[in-house]
């Protein structure tokens, strides 16, 4: 039902009305859906200003830096929540109580095993193949061993997927970085917490059974609750696109995986490394601010900047208390947090980034804490495709729970006109 009305007016033809209807946070949206009918597409490259679904899961007010997920900030969240709690809360929309979390910890725990015949799926691949490329390879043919659970119309084959996906994802990439490194892959470990299971698998070998430092789990958790999810961001919304085609949950999750490896999207927590690495020393960073800001120049500072964000990304603020932490934790005195922080000083002040509102985004300090936990640069997207995975199960879950077509955009065409195919 619509709360308000709106009114096309096009030159030279009949105003066009068009419900408009609001939601419980966030700006009215137009309905232009009967625009068809009245033989006009919209125009939104990028989509500026296209909301593509109605969801319930995660809300982002870009001016005030305030992230929710179903309601509850994500200081919060990343406080006094687990990444298991933080799952279970995407996923069925409330927090769960003391019951329900042992439940659902016990659940995953029983699914963190793949299929002994996914290990040979590696040997396909260099030893230096680019993980992300492993992992789009390798989650998308996960739907090969679950021909009994990919009906999407059944509510427990749903369930069954999000548990198994979930579940699934920290033991694939530690696979991938050990196949990297040469080292035997290592089993997970049910005695073991979720983040506790990731770093055990990650680094530890059958040789040594090395207990986890716990600052770093709780680092690596709070790491993967930061990346749990973010609305309609470019991976997430490929993901619906995908599914709503019908294919397979661990089809979509793997079209989110290949979305989110691009630099401009999760791809840039790896880049902000690199970046760092280039720049090398703080008497280069003007070189750099200058390059970013040179419109002929395609680089950009690779962390800053966000579709949503015009005011700082929140989880960046929480990225930075923990950067802080482990690095004092660890006593490591990292020259490149130095270089970050100057750099934020730099294009925080700079005119060019204040009058963009470009702060630093979630990337910026995440690859100075991954480091720190000795995690090495080309696995940083993996981490955040890992955590991300919640969000997107829980965004597919989502749209095929409700009514919903295919996404089928159309565009502005401005091609060649009909012409004949020359006579010889
Ligand atoms: C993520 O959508 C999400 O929610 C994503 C994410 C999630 O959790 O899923 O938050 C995760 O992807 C975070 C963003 C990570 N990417 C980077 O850090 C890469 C660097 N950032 C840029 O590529 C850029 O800021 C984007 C892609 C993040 C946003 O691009 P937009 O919204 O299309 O903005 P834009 O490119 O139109 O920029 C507006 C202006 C332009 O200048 P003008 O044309 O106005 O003169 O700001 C400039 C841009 O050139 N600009 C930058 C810049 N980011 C934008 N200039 C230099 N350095 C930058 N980083």
């Amino acid at each position: 039902m619509a709360d308000k009305k709106a009114q096309l007016i096009i030159e030279g033809a009949a105003p066009i009305d068009l419900p408009v209807y609001s939601g419980t946070l966030g700006p009215d949206v137009v309905d232009v859906r009967g625009l068809g009918g009245e033989g006009y597409f919209t125009f939104d490259p990028g989509f500026m200003a296209t909301s593509s679904c109605e969801s319930k899961i995660t809300f982002i007010d870009g001016e005030k830096g305030v992230l929710l997920h179903r309601g509850y900030p994500i200081e919060q969240l990343a406080e006094k929540a687990d990444f298991l709690e933080t799952c279970y809360l995407l996923l069925k929309g409330e927090l769960p109580n003391a019951e329900e979390k042992t439940r659902f910890d016990s659940t995953i725990k029983n699914h963190t095993m793949v299929h002994e015949q996914l290990k040979t799926f590696f040997n396909g691949f260099r030893r230096d193949a680019h993980p992300m490329a492993i992992m789009c390879g390798v989650v998308g043919a996960l739907s090969a061993f679950y021909h009994d659970s990919l009906d999407i119309n059944d509510p427990h084959h749903r369930e069954i997927s999000a548990i198994r996906l979930i579940a699934k994802m920290p033991t694939l990439a530690a696979m991938v970085y050990k196949y990297s490194i040469g080292q035997p892959m290592m089993y997970p470990r049910n005695n073991l917490s979720y983040s506790e299971n990731f770093l055990h698998m990650m680094f530890n070998t059958p040789c040594e059974d090395k207990p986890i430092n716990p600052v770093l789990a709780k680092a690596m958790d709070r790491i993967f609750v930061l990346h749990a999810d973010h609305e309609q961001n470019a991976s997430t919304s490929t993901v619906r696109l995908a599914g709503s085609s019908g294919a397979n949950p661990f089809a979509c999750i793997a079209a989110g995986i290949a979305a989110l490896w691009g630099p401009a999207h999760g791809g840039a927590n790896e880049a902000v490394l690199r970046m760092l690495d280039e720049i090398g020393d703080v008497s280069n960073i003007d070189k750099f601010v200058a390059k970013a800001k040179d419109k002929n120049d395609p680089f950009k500072l690779m962390g800053f900047g966000h579709r949503v964000y015009k005011n700082f990304d929140p989880r960046a603020k929480v990225m930075k208390q923990t950067c802080d932490e482990v690095l004092s934790e660890l006593g490591i005195d990292d020259p490149q947090l130095e270089l970050a922080m100057k750099l934020e000083e730099i294009a925080r002040t700079d005119p060019y980034f204040v009058e963009r509102n470009l702060y630093p985004n979630v990337d910026f300090y995440s690859g100075i804490i991954l480091k720190a936990i000795g995690i090495p640069t080309e696995m940083f997207t993996v981490i955040f495709a890992t955590g991300r995975t919640p969000g997107w199960i829980a965004h597919w879950n989502e749209m095929i729970s409700m009514p919903y077509k295919i996404g089928r955009p159309r565009q502005l065409y401005t091609g060649a006109t009909q012409r004949d195919y020359p006579s010889k």
